[in-house]
């Protein structure tokens, strides 16, 4: 259901965090709607594609499971979406569950065992499956076989279950968190890159082509600016302003109306949003430029430091303004920059950063 406003007083959800990359109900409706299904509808990421596309076409032609394949990258950039494109291009089915959601070995092996030949088999946050599950998969992504264990005690016996021909396709924000073994069993693993503006001006044009939206160029590529990155914040700020406009404009989205929008929603022409900000302004103002811990920053801003890492850090880094300094996170010139304010005299000159 999009948003309805009523009259022309609506304002953004107090502590709504529009550009933050956590996953959110209405993003569930979004994406059902706009996923791309097949190889040349998913644009940008276009090394990637080409490899894949190579390698779908080979597995194909021999009648075989596609290796497995590990996908990573900060979220919303189309881990998910991948692996169903990769899945729609074999002709295969895709099973999809995730790492927590995997409890027992009991639980991977009933989803195994109910594999059809040659399917996809996607496991979302794969860092985070347990020990005793993993134990499982290793067998099962080198020989297409698992290993179970029946009865108790010295009457205990092991029985081999071969498994057909699958692909294993693990998503992960974090390609740190995986264990080597888990990491190797992988026959190719892709790490997926920030989208550049014109990509993502063609992602907000074909968005707004399937929701019926009024946009020209520039409008898309105000957006696109305005996205850090990421498709899925695109598709969520194209919403945004089509309901801004349908309220205080006509329904069309020209660049001067995209920029009024995400002001009104506090998304800054860099795609900062308020929590962005808070952080740069904690490393600048409140810890006076000096190098931070990840926690005691977390700490300042009121959000888990998880979600600091793998949410806010990676585009703040990409955009250059801050910096992992050994001694802790460090705001650089550019931040400074962006914010207006002076480097105060306390922050540390060595480094290379000033
Ligand atoms: N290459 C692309 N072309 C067009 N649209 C895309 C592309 N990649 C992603 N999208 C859009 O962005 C949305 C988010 O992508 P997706 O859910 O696949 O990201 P993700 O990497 O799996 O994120 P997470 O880490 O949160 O699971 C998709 O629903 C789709 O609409
Ligand atoms: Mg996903």
């Amino acid at each position: 259901m999009s948003t309805v406003w009523e009259s022309d007083d609506f304002s953004p959800v107090d502590g709504e965090r529009l550009v933050s990359a956590d996953y959110t109900e209405d993003d569930l409706e979004i994406d059902r709607s706009l996923r791309p299904r097949r190889l040349d509808e998913y644009l940008g990421q276009t090394r990637v594609k080409d490899n894949l596309g190579v390698l779908i076409d080979a597995a194909r032609v021999r009648d075989e499971a596609l290796d497995h394949l590990l996908l990573s990258g900060p979220p919303g950039l189309g881990k998910t979406t991948l692996a169903g494109v990769v899945a729609s291009e074999l002709g295969v089915q895709m099973r999809q569950t995730s790492g927590p959601a995997i409890e027992r070995a009991g639980d991977l092996a009933a989803i195994l065992t109910n594999l059809e030949p040659r399917d996809v088999l996607f496991i979302d946050e794969i860092h985070r499956l347990n020990r005793a599950v993993e134990e499982v998969l290793y067998p099962a992504m080198e020989d297409y076989s698992i290993d179970i264990v029946i009865g108790k005690g010295p009457a205990a016996r092991s029985l081999r279950l071969d498994l057909p021909q699958f692909t294993l396709i693990g998503a992960t924000t974090r390609t740190g968190l995986l264990t080597g073994p888990l990491r190797d069993r992988f026959g190719m693993a892709f790490r997926l890159e920030y989208y550049t503006v014109d990509e993502l001006a063609s992602i907000v044009r074909r968005s707004a082509g399937i929701l019926d939206v009024v946009i020209d160029e520039d409008g898309a590529a105000e957006i696109a600016r305005r996205s850090r990155g990421t498709p899925r914040l695109a598709n969520r700020l194209l919403k945004r302003v089509r309901d801004y406009s349908q309220v205080r404009s006509d329904g069309r989205v020209t660049e001067d109306l995209a920029a009024e929008a995400l002001a009104f929603f506090h998304v800054d022409h860099r795609g900062l949003d308020r929590m962005d900000l808070a952080i740069l302004e904690a490393l600048a103002q409140t810890f006076s430029g000096r190098p931070v811990g990840l926690n005691t920053l977390a700490a300042a801003v009121s959000e888990e430091p998880d979600t600091l890492e793998d949410v806010y850090e990676p585009f703040l880094l990409q955009l250059g303004f801050i910096a992992r300094t050994p001694k802790g996170r460090q705001a650089t010139p550019r931040a400074y920059e962006h914010l207006g304010i002076a480097v105060p005299e306390s922050a540390p000159r060595q480094g290379g950063l000033f």
